[in-house]
């Protein structure tokens, strides 16, 4: 479904991001750049890539750094500008949880450190995306054989969350950060439509990684699957009609069909991956 270069942010460990970069060594690609923050996880997913039967001939390259400082975001564009000359998918999945807390209990260090994480980095990775993506050649051949009007010349995911969409009890700040991305993705889709580049958000519910796993009900190992109850997530796994927690290959799977040229009339959509969440 997918060929070319393909960037996914987050990707280290055993979440959204990783399970997004298997699903894209999956569909074609044949570069892959991943990011993430944790060297050893990011290498972890490269490694899982590179001894799956069937994906020796990807080209993986990973660079490990803070996205939300530009001079790595820089560097990493650059190794990106220089390497390959274009980049056709990108997936902005880094992100942090919130702090749990209402907005008068809240400081400004915990503002600014999820902003800056779930929403300044991003923003700035979207802005070196689209300088890229907007002025490079349409690739010469479609994958699925479509005609020229389903052609693009790039896509972008976002990935925000159903916390873009609605509220909850004492998340304001991942709440705003969240939205704040659904935002921004509707206003890069309108100034990228005329160029042949999509970029549209997905809106996971509550998904077994490590960032939900710190709310685990005692007597659970670390990475053992729980898609029913865990503490502090029975209320909000159950508003959902599907009552459980999805999994990021469930979430992989939407981005990878959201990337490819078989979402070609899909534009500025934040497509939700929540069990039923926000329809409840
Ligand atoms: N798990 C959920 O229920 C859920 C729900 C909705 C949205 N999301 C979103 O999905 C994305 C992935 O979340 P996840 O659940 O897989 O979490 P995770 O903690 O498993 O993965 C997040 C990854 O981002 C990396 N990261 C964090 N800060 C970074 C930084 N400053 N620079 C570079 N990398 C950094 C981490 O090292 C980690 O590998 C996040 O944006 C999150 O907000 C998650």
């Amino acid at each position: 479904m997918l060929s070319g270069v393909a960037l996914i942010t987050g990707a280290g460990g055993c979440g959204i991001g990783s399970a997004i970069s298997r699903a894209f060594a999956k569909s074609g690609i044949s570069k892959l750049v991943l990011t993430d923050l944790n060297s050893k996880t990011l290498e972890q997913t490269i490694t899982t890539i590179q001894q799956s039967s069937n994906l020796s001939d990807i080209e993986v390259i990973g660079l490990d750094g803070d996205i939300s400082d530009t001079r790595f975001v820089d560097t990493l564009f650059a190794e990106i500008k220089s390497k390959y000359g274009r980049l056709d998918y990108a997936v902005n999945c880094a992100g942090i949880s919130g702090n749990n807390k209402p907005t008068d209990q809240s400081d400004l260090n915990d503002f600014d450190r999820i902003t800056n994480v779930n929403y300044r980095s991003l923003w700035y990775c979207s802005k070196k995306e689209l300088e890229l993506m907007k002025y490079q050649s349409i690739q010469s051949e479609s994958k699925l054989g479509f005609e020229s009007l389903r052609r693009q010349r790039g896509s972008i995911v976002n990935v925000a969350s159903q916390l873009g969409i609605v509220g909850r009890p004492d998340a304001p700040i991942y709440c705003a950060s969240k939205h704040a991305v659904i935002g921004l993705t509707k206003c890069d889709a309108i100034d990228a439509s005329p160029f042949q580049v999509r970029v549209n958000a997905i809106c996971p519910g509550i998904i077994h990684t490590p960032m939900t796993d710190n709310a685990l009900r005692p007597g659970l190992k670390q990475g053992e699957k729980d898609l029913q109850a865990p503490m502090d997530l029975t209320t909000a796994v159950n508003i959902a009609p599907m009552k459980r927690m999805g999994t990021p290959e469930e979430v992989a799977d939407v981005v990878v069909f959201l990337s490819s040229e078989k979402a070609s009339f899909v534009q500025g959509a934040s497509w939700v991956v929540d069990g039923g969440y926000t329809i409840n």
